[in-house]
């Protein structure tokens, strides 16, 4: 079976967040027994290998896609990696820009022409051979509906099938009508009688769920969470239709690279021996950061900085934090506003917090490795990352009580010792995270036969792509069978 991938970002060469890393993860477990291809732009500032060696390739293939009443360029490059075919689309005016991947002010057209150049590169395969097209997020949605209703496609497509997996519907990919006109040369109509019309706007990312065969959100509480009106995000009526269509699978981890075992960024230890190898590795983070006694429990948070990060509540405990004995290192950037107050959090109590802007991958490894505990504490969390990797690594974490944070981590709750490897908090509200913060402060100081066992039952946790990659595969045959 062929599947193409179709994302905004895929780890190695771009990742911004959970995302990037699931759809390689994927890709690659799937790669091992299938034809995996994975399509994205080609950026500027591509980690990896740069954009400059990719372009030093001949293209793989050269067209123009129409777009905005204009002819644009467009060129493909495909690079093989652990057996994933990537094809990146290229166009310098629309993704070589200096300031990161998203957040402009034309992002519509961007990834209107992404996927306009994805449907041509997908219609210039031979025997049209992509039986799974699986769409990421917003960024594409329009890719099956244009497949489907739009005559110059739909004979190419007539034997796939779409598979959509929202990963974030807080991001709806909503543009006016007149964009729909204007870049994507659509009649209103479309619009006007409903079939792209949400909340009075165009949606990439409804008419993605609406016109993809099977749909997945990435774990099996937060599908059921979407389902809802009070967490649907107006999606909800929609998803009910799909019925057995709407599916949750759980997101899997890379564990060859996350581990313990063979870090390539910090000392190496197993479940046999971490509490030696934890410590050394706290004792760096320690040191690099500025801070200082390894007795101390060490407290990590390693995330996109967006309210719905729970960002509000860790400030909020800092204070209890800090007068609890704990070192607290917080590691991400994103919205300003958040950077400020973190910085300036940071600046209240220099000897036991530290903030760093921005993302630094071999510290990553080390704060997950070298931190007793990670919080989590989302408002939303469809999936989560974090919490998966602090498992691997013996960091206990602290998360709320929603989505996949609820599927992935076995609350302590006073007796269930021999299989609990976090602990959580139900409300989103400041005094609930504290009380699970004190809990898990307690148990460091006052129960280390406790508190060694739920690290244990952590690192033995099993999240592997090999398990999660086989639900997918069960999920494209009933797409294909549909
Ligand atoms: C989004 C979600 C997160 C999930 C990730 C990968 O970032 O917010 O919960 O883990 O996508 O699926």
């Amino acid at each position: 079976m062929h599947i193409a991938m179709i994302s905004s970002e895929a780890a190695p060469f771009m990742k911004t967040g959970g995302m990037g890393e699931v759809v390689f993860g994927l890709a690659k477990e799937l790669a091992k027994l299938h034809e995996v291809s994975i399509i994205m732009p080609l950026y500027k500032g591509m980690q990896y290998i740069k954009e400059d060696d990719i372009l030093k390739k001949k293209p793989f293939r050269e067209f123009f896609v129409n777009i905005a009443w204009r002819r644009e360029a467009c060129e493909v490059y495909k690079v093989n990696l652990e057996g994933v075919n990537y094809y990146f689309i290229r166009s310098d005016r629309y993704f070589m820009r200096d300031h990161g991947i998203y957040s402009y002010h034309d992002d519509i057209e961007r990834f209107a022409f992404f996927t306009y150049a994805s449907l041509d590169l997908l219609a210039s395969f031979k025997n049209n051979k992509a039986k799974i097209v699986h769409l990421h997020d917003w960024h594409a949605g329009l890719l099956p509906f244009l497949a489907k209703e739009e005559e110059n496609y739909n004979n190419n497509f007539s034997k796939t099938k779409f598979v959509l997996t929202i990963h974030n519907p807080a991001y709806q990919g909503l543009f006016d009508v007149r964009a729909l006109e204007e870049i994507y040369e659509l009649d209103r109509v479309y619009f006007d009688d409903g079939r792209l019309e949400f909340k009075g706007m165009v949606s990439t990312l409804k008419a993605a769920i609406c016109y993809s065969d099977i749909v997945t959100t990435v774990s099996k509480t937060y599908r059921d969470e979407l389902l809802s009106p009070e967490h649907g995000m107006g999606f909800q009526e929609l998803l009910k239709e799909k019925k057995d269509y709407f599916i949750g699978i759980a997101n899997g981890i890379d564990t060859n690279y996350y581990d313990p075992e063979k870090d390539i960024y910090a000392k190496h230890y197993s479940i046999e021996n971490y509490s030696k190898g934890k410590l050394s590795n706290k004792k760096i983070v320690l040191e690099e950061l500025g801070l200082s006694d390894e007795s101390k429990p060490l407290i990590g948070f390693v995330s996109r900085f967006t309210w719905q990060k729970g960002l509000g509540l860790i400030f909020a405990s800092l204070n209890d934090l800090v007068n609890r004995g704990a070192n607290i290192v917080i590691m991400g950037s994103g919205e300003k506003e958040l950077e400020l107050y973190a910085s300036n959090y940071m600046n209240n109590f220099p000897n036991n917090i530290k903030v760093i802007i921005g993302y630094d991958e071999r510290l990553a490894h080390l704060i997950y490795a070298g931190s007793d505990f990670t919080l989590v504490p989302s408002l939303f969390e469809p999936c989560g990352t974090s919490q998966l990797i602090a498992l691997r690594y013996g960091s206990i974490p602290i998360v709320r009580a929603t989505g996949g944070l609820i599927d992935s981590i076995v609350a302590y709750d006073g007796i269930n010792h021999d299989k609990a490897n976090g602990f959580n908090f139900i409300n989103f509200d400041a005094s609930s995270f504290l009380q699970s913060l004190h809990q898990a402060l307690d148990i460091y100081y006052d129960n280390k036969w406790l508190f060694k066992r739920l690290i244990r039952n952590g690192m033995k946790t099993n999240n592997s792509w090999k398990k999660y990659a086989k639900l997918y595969l069960r999920a494209y045959n009933k797409a294909i069978g549909k």
